[in-house]
Formats: structure tokens, sequence, C-alpha cells
């Protein structure tokens, strides 16, 4: 479980996340949708450490976070698998050594078991007799799929992923929302994923946390937020054609 109790954030003066306080549970895929510059990834990086928080507090499974200095916030940091936004593969890496590199950097591990548990984590991503091959001979599918295959090569409590299914076609989306879905249960990890492809919250979220200009706007489960009557909500979901056309039939 991670807890975010009345996070905000600004950058040289000006606020990006007001006042943000949510509950992501354990074995649970949580979803943070909103509109483009909402906030989403400054939320995330806030949540693993990347930004400092200004005010508030994020704790792990109780255990205060913000307040850790650095040793202790290693040992936390183990525990959380990321995928970014911009997959963030090392380019001039196999596929292989990118998803050892956190097992090198991070556990104690010898060579061969890194290897082994990298080659296990490529199979479960069904990345298959590819691990010499380096990031730019693969499709951005297949990238993301290795970025997933890094975030859980140590066996990861928590799970970040920051628009996993950008840039990808619905049908290897869908393979994508699957893959991280399976995960998360199989392993009962702590899940947060950022997206703005509301195909994929309705396949995966088990709650969903609607960010509006930096504020916690809107949290519910995917059956509440078709009657939602929130309006800046019902302007996302309902913003495209296809959507539109839905919500006659709801
Ligand atoms: N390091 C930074 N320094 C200054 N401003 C920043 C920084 N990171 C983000 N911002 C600002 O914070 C706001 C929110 O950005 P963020 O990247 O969180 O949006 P987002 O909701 O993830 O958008 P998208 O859906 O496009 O990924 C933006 O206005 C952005 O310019
Ligand atoms: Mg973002």
């Amino acid at each position: 479980m991670i807890e975010v109790q009345n996070v905000s954030k600004s950058f040289n003066g000006t606020q990006i996340l007001k006042n943000v306080s949510t509950v992501f549970e354990e074995g649970k895929v949580n979803c943070i949708i909103g509109r483009s510059g909402s906030g989403k990834t400054v939320l995330m990086k806030s949540i693993v450490g990347l930004h400092e928080v200004d005010e508030g507090k994020i704790l792990f499974h109780g255990r205060n976070y913000t307040d850790m200095k650095d040793k202790q916030r290693k040992e936390i940091r183990k525990e959380i698998g990321m995928v970014f936004q911009s997959g963030a593969l090392f380019d001039s890496e196999t596929l292989e050594d990118n998803v050892m590199f956190p097992l090198r950097m991070f556990s104690d591990m010898s060579e061969e078991e890194c290897r082994e548990r990298a080659n296990f984590c490529l199979k479960r991503v069904e990345v298959i007799n590819k691990n010499k091959l380096f990031p730019a001979e693969i499709s951005g599918g297949m990238q993301k799929r290795v970025a997933i295959a890094r975030a859980i090569a140590l066996k990861p409590k928590y799970l970040l992923c920051d628009e996993p299914n950008s840039g990808l076609d619905p049908i290897t989306s869908i393979v994508i929302d699957e893959l991280l879905h399976g995960i998360v249960k199989e392993y009962n990890i702590t899940a947060i994923v950022n997206t703005h492809d509301m195909n994929s919250v309705m396949e995966i979220a088990d709650k969903i946390i609607f960010i509006y200009q930096g504020q916690k706007w809107w949290e519910g489960s995917k059956e509440e937020i078709w009657s939602t009557d929130n309006k800046e909500l019902n302007d996302l979901i309902f913003a495209s054609p296809l959507t539109k056309k839905i919500k006659q039939y709801i």
C-alpha cells in the first residue's frame, strides 16, 4: 500500500500539485488520469522521490518515505519498479544488459544469477531469443515490454508505470495492459499507472484517480466513473466521438 498525504509541489513559484491525498492499495492497479500537464508525472516522480515534495508525506506500507534519510530510502527504492514515460532503456546496452542493470546495481546476486533472473523476466514479458539485440532493433511495443521486464527484475512490491501505452497501437496496448494486470495480480504488487488511454483504464483499473490542474478532483471505480456528475471528469472521458457515442447507451 502507498499513501499520499496532503502532497504539494511547486516549481519556480508555480504550484503544480495542490494538497493531493489518496491511497493505492496492494494487489490493485490504480490508474491516474488527467489532461496533459495536469501533474500526473510530477506526482509519480514525487512518490518515488525523484522530486522532493514541498509539503505532505508519502508512506510505503506505513513507512514514512518523505522523512527518511537517503540510506533508508534506498532500501525502499529497491522495492519499487518504475517504467518511465519515455521508455528509458539504455540504447547502448543489449536487452539482457538492460534488464540486468538493476540486479547488478541493487542486488548481491552473482553475474550468473542476474542473467538467469533477467532471462526469466524477459520470458515473462514474452520477449524470447532477443537477449543480445539492442533497443533500436526492436519495436516500440517490445521496448515497453523490456522496460516492464526491467521494472520487475528485483521482484518489486510497488510498480509505477508512466504512460505504458503511449505511442502504441490499440492491439499492442491491450497486450501491455494484460501483461501489467497479470503481473500485478500474480505478485500482489501495488501498481500505479499514469494513462491517457480510457480503454486501458476500463481494462485494468481497480481504482481511478482523476487529477485536474494539480488537484485530486475525483476518485472511484470503473463502474462509478460512467455515472459521475463531475463536469471536468466527464469532459475528459467523453472528449472523443467514440466515447460520446457510447454515452448514449449507458
Ligand atoms: N522539473 C520541472 N520543472 C519545472 N516545471 C515542471 C517540471 N516537471 C514538470 N513541470 C511542470 O509541471 C506541470 C505538470 O507536468 P506533468 O509532466 O506532471 O504533466 P502530466 O500530467 O504528466 O502530462 P502528460 O499527460 O503530458 O504526460 C507542467 O506544467 C510542467 O511544465
Ligand atoms: Mg506525464
